[in-house]
C-alpha cells in the first residue's frame, strides 16, 4: 500500500472527491486517476457500497492514496480504516468525530467553516484542515482574509470548487491543495468514461504548476 509522510495537503493540486454508484467501477476509476497524475481518491461514504469501492481499491490499486470522505457518524472512522482506508476527511468537526478519527491512527482533515471552528482545531494540535462548503462559506476571499489573524492554519477547500476556480484557491499562501467532484462527474461515472476522466484529471494535474506558495 502506499504510505507517505507528506501532509495530505501537499501530495496533489487537487484531490478527486467521489460519489461511487457501483462497486465494479472503482478500480477502472482509479486506474484512470493514476494515469491522469491524481494518485490521491477521496470516496464518500454517501452510497452504499463506498467501503467496498475503498476496500478494492486498497487491494488493487496500490498506487494510489485511497481515503474516506463524509465522515459524519464516528463509528465510520474505524469502518473505513477497516476497509483499508488511509485517509479520513469529515465536513465537520464535532469532538466525537475527532475522537473516532485520531482513534483510527490515520491523517485526517477535520472540516471547518468559521474563524471559532478553525480556532478549536488549532487548539486540539490540528494545523490542516477541509474547509467546507467553500464557495458557500466564504470562498477564496474568505481564506485570504484570515491568513493573516489565523496563520497556522492550511486548508484543502472543497464545495463549489471547479477547473474554472481552483486555481484562486491554489494562489493563496494558506491552501495545499483543493478538493471538488468535477473530474468524476455523474455523468461520465455513469456512462464508465474512464478516458473522460483520465483526461479530467490531467487537466486538475495541471493546476500544480502553478503553486501559490
Ligand atoms: C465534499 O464532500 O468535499 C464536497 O461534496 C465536494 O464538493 P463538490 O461536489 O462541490 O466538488
Amino acid at each position: 500500500t502506499t504510505t507517505t509522510t507528506r501532509s495530505l495537503l501537499d501530495l496533489v493540486p487537487v484531490i478527486p472527491v467521489v460519489v461511487i454508484d457501483r462497486v465494479e467501477d472503482a478500480v477502472p476509476l482509479a486506474r484512470a486517476l493514476v494515469d491522469g497524475g491524481l494518485p490521491v481518491i477521496e470516496l464518500t461514504l454517501r452510497t452504499p457500497v463506498a467501503i467496498e469501492a475503498i476496500e478494492r481499491i486498497a487491494a488493487e490499486v496500490p498506487e494510489i492514496l485511497v481515503g474516506a470522505g463524509t465522515i459524519v457518524a464516528p463509528q465510520q472512522a474505524m469502518l473505513a480504516a477497516a476497509a483499508g482506508a488511509q485517509f479520513l476527511v469529515s465536513p465537520g468537526s464535532t469532538p466525537s468525530l475527532l475522537g473516532a478519527m485520531t482513534d483510527t491512527g490515520l491523517p485526517h482533515l477535520p472540516g471547518v467553516a468559521t474563524v471559532s471552528e478553525v480556532l478549536a482545531l488549532l487548539e486540539a494540535g490540528y494545523t490542516e484542515m477541509k474547509f467546507f462548503p467553500a464557495e458557500a462559506a466564504g470562498g477564496a476571499k474568505f481564506l485570504a482574509s484570515i491568513h493573516s489573524p489565523v496563520q497556522a492554519a492550511r486548508f484543502c477547500p472543497t464545495g463549489g470548487i471547479s477547473i474554472s476556480n481552483a486555481a484562486d484557491y491554489l494562489a493563496l499562501p494558506n491552501v495545499g491543495c483543493v478538493g471538488g467532484s468535477w473530474i468524476t462527474p455523474a455523468a461520465a461515472m455513469g456512462a464508465q468514461e474512464w478516458t473522460r476522466i483520465r483526461t479530467l484529471a490531467a487537466q486538475a494535474a495541471t493546476l500544480g504548476e502553478h503553486p501559490g506558495s
